[in-house]
């Protein structure tokens, strides 16, 4: 039942961003070369890294850097999506060691795939990110406790079901605390709660915590997660504010508000899914700086740039890269996950069709422009 669920709302969710991409910008995106992973280039040293603001960098000249190197010698942390069944894979594996310093596992902490039922917990497949993360040094990040949205999301039906607020809350403590506390040691940072904007809109999503737990879920959610975790950073994710301005105003004031009502927010993420292919580096900068104002930090949590076939112009699409770096970097904004890197593996394939080849590199692993500019603007920042 739930996998015909997710199938029906992909179905809804397919033309919904295909129409996106076409009513939005131009394109973006094709192949090249950049920076150390480029076609044919040897392996370079993998650095013994740790979260960015402790890492020594062990190189010099930014040519001699790989990316990993580069992003903590900037204090950046650069993150990407990373799937438990995929690190087994000797190029995923080792191309994420050498460009990145910080994981978020894409689908196996979310509830329907670590809390199936009532009883059932699959601790299996984060264990096994974390495992991969402890022995190479890289940051975990944990995405996502509560997320219940239109089209896609990760709430099972067996937690739809149930409808007394009583009930629902003291699953949801349940699930707050037994995955966090887990993970205490492993996971410094959690996603809260999940797009609670309509995608498409401005108005709080009316989700099925919302519809049972009243119109102050999040700050109830935001509360239960502090006192499963005081000493942890509790984030809000939202999605598609890059480039709907009225979105990007609502949620500045979702969390003005929220933090106003006693919500434990300590940052916000901008997933950065650029379904049109590319963003104003400026309106960006200012939501960042709009959020920072309250006095959360920020990141971009989920950046891909989708690129429009049949001739992705990989310039334009390394512009938007290099476009959502400048915005984060201009500011106190010192993270930037994306969701993937190679177009191998993507979740866009999926959902969208194949082609679009949003992420850095290539379905073989080669680096594409869109790993020059991140290079570039790293970089720049050290
Ligand atoms: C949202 C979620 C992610 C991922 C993407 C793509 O952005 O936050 O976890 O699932 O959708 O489906």
């Amino acid at each position: 039942m739930w996998d015909r669920l997710k199938v029906v709302k992909r179905a809804f969710l397919r033309p919904l961003v295909a129409g996106m991409l076409t009513a939005l910008m131009p394109a973006a995106a094709a192949c090249s070369d950049g920076g150390e992973q480029r076609t044919g280039a040897g392996t370079r040293p993998t650095s013994s890294l740790n979260a960015p603001e402790r890492a020594p960098a062990k190189c010099s000249t930014a040519s001699a850097c790989t990316t990993r190197q580069l992003a903590d010698s900037a204090g950046v942390t650069l993150g990407t999506a990373v799937r438990a069944d995929l690190l087994d894979e000797p190029a995923y594996r080792d191309t994420l060691l050498k460009t990145l310093n910080s994981v978020t596992p894409e689908y196996e902490l979310k509830w329907d795939a670590i809390h199936p039922g009532p009883d059932t917990w699959n601790f299996g497949p984060v264990d096994a990110i974390v495992k991969f993360a402890r022995s190479h040094d890289l940051r975990v990040k944990g995405h996502a406790l509560v997320w219940d949205q239109k089209l896609v999301d990760s709430t099972p039906d067996w937690v739809l079901r149930i409808n007394d607020p009583d009930e629902l809350r003291t699953v949801v403590t349940k699930h707050i605390a037994t995955t966090m506390r887990r993970y205490t040691t492993a996971v410094d940072r959690w996603d809260v709660v999940n797009e609670p904007l309509e995608t498409l809109g401005t108005a709080m999503y009316n989700n099925h915590f919302r519809k049972v737990l009243g119109a102050d879920y999040l700050v109830e959610v935001f509360k239960i997660a502090r006192a499963a975790a005081p000493a942890e950073q509790l984030w809000l994710n939202e999605a598609a504010v890059e480039f709907q301005p009225a979105k990007a105003a609502a949620l500045v004031d979702l969390v003005r508000t929220s933090l106003e009502k006693g919500a434990p927010i300590d940052g916000v993420g901008l997933q950065g899914h650029l379904v049109g292919g590319t963003v104003e580096s400026s309106s960006l900068q200012q939501l960042i700086a709009d959020l920072e104002a309250l006095g959360v930090t920020v990141a971009i949590t989920e950046l891909d740039v989708p690129a429009r076939d049949p001739v992705p112009p990989l310039e334009v699409q390394a512009d938007s890269y290099r476009r959502v770096f400048e915005a984060c970097l201009s500011q106190r904004c010192r993270e930037v996950t994306l969701w993937g890197f190679t177009d191998r593996h993507t979740w866009i394939d999926a959902t969208l069709g194949s082609g679009l080849e949003p992420l850095p590199f290539d379905r073989n692993y080669r680096a594409k422009p869109a790993l020059t500019a991140i290079r570039e603007r790293l970089d720049a920042q050290r």
